[in-house]
């Protein structure tokens, strides 16, 4: 299965912070906010991963990640000119995606739970799409799904003004590829977008859309206002000294899920020596 990160859009509820940088590269306590995202992918067995960006934050991004290959990985890089939707991911990753299953993760996005990866790989494989459903207070800023007596999903609707139920959709997707001939069928919403709500609904209407709810044990996490920027960084501070454990270390991950060993997370490790993240990595070698 390849992976997709979406790290578009302009940030604009982030102003002044995001004025000049990605939303997607700032920090979250102690590393930028893509690492979550991406350390998620990897963990889950994920190699191949496409980095959507704008047009003027890519460099930034290529600085930051490279071509994956440090950390046994494969990234590669395309432009999304305009925040056009989420959907649209599957229409510039076509030539990324060939003949393959694919998944999207919002760059924004921020899931840390135990049980969760082990959720990932168990429902990963799904024929057709996959998605995931959690409990919030604030249903009207997402995506909405509403679920019959026997917790089947029969509906899914995008910022609904009257939420017919509690479960938003976190910003986590896995597909079959007809992702892409499904998302070239789309038209733009309301508000200009390819929405990942119609996509998910094409294959809702095929019977074809596997809805399961999130562990209660796992915490998602969105960063897309000021509040829930610094509420992130909290929450990641506060489980990291408690635990002594790291989330988002991408390079962790790697050496976790097998990608590279210990002798390369070693030379990682070594060019960070100087902080709690370096000194985290040489822990892992010697345990
Ligand atoms: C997007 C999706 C929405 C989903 C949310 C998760 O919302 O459109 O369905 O629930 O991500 O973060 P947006 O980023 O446009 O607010």
């Amino acid at each position: 299965m390849k992976g997709i990160i979406l790290a578009g859009g302009k940030g604009t509820r982030l102003y002044p912070l995001t004025k000049a940088v990605s939303k997607q590269l700032m920090p979250i306590f102690d590393k930028p906010m893509v690492y979550y995202p991406l350390a998620t992918l990897i963990e889950a067995g994920i190699r191949e991963i496409l980095i959507i960006t704008t047009p003027e934050d890519m460099h930034l991004f290529q600085n930051l990640l490279g071509d994956g290959s440090r950390i046994g990985c494969s990234f590669s890089y395309v432009e999304q000119a305009e925040p056009n939707g989420l959907a649209q991911a599957f229409i510039l990753g076509e030539d990324f995606i060939q003949n393959d299953p694919v998944a999207l993760i919002l760059g924004d996005n921020l899931f840390y739970g135990t049980h969760f990866i082990e959720q990932l790989k168990k429902h990963a494989s799904y024929d057709g799409g996959m998605i995931f459903a959690s409990k919030v207070s604030d249903p009207h800023r997402y995506g909405i799904v509403q679920f019959d007596a026997n917790r089947k999903a029969i509906d899914i609707e995008e910022k609904p003004t009257h939420p017919k139920s509690s479960y938003a959709v976190p910003g986590i997707y896995f597909y079959d590829n007809t992702v892409v001939e499904k998302a070239k069928q789309l038209k733009p919403s309301s508000r200009g977008e390819l929405e990942i709500t119609d996509l998910n609904r094409l294959y809702m209407d095929e019977k074809r859309l596997h809805v399961e709810v999130l562990d209660p044990g796992t915490a998602w996490l969105d960063t897309g206002t000021i509040e829930s920027l610094m509420e992130a960084s909290q929450f990641v501070q506060v489980i990291q000294s408690r635990q002594g454990i790291l989330i988002g270390a991408i390079e962790a991950a790697a050496y976790q899920s097998g990608a590279i060993d210990k002798q390369q997370l070693s030379l990682l490790a070594d060019e960070l020596e100087k902080t709690v993240y370096g000194t985290y990595l040489k822990s892992l070698i010697s345990e």
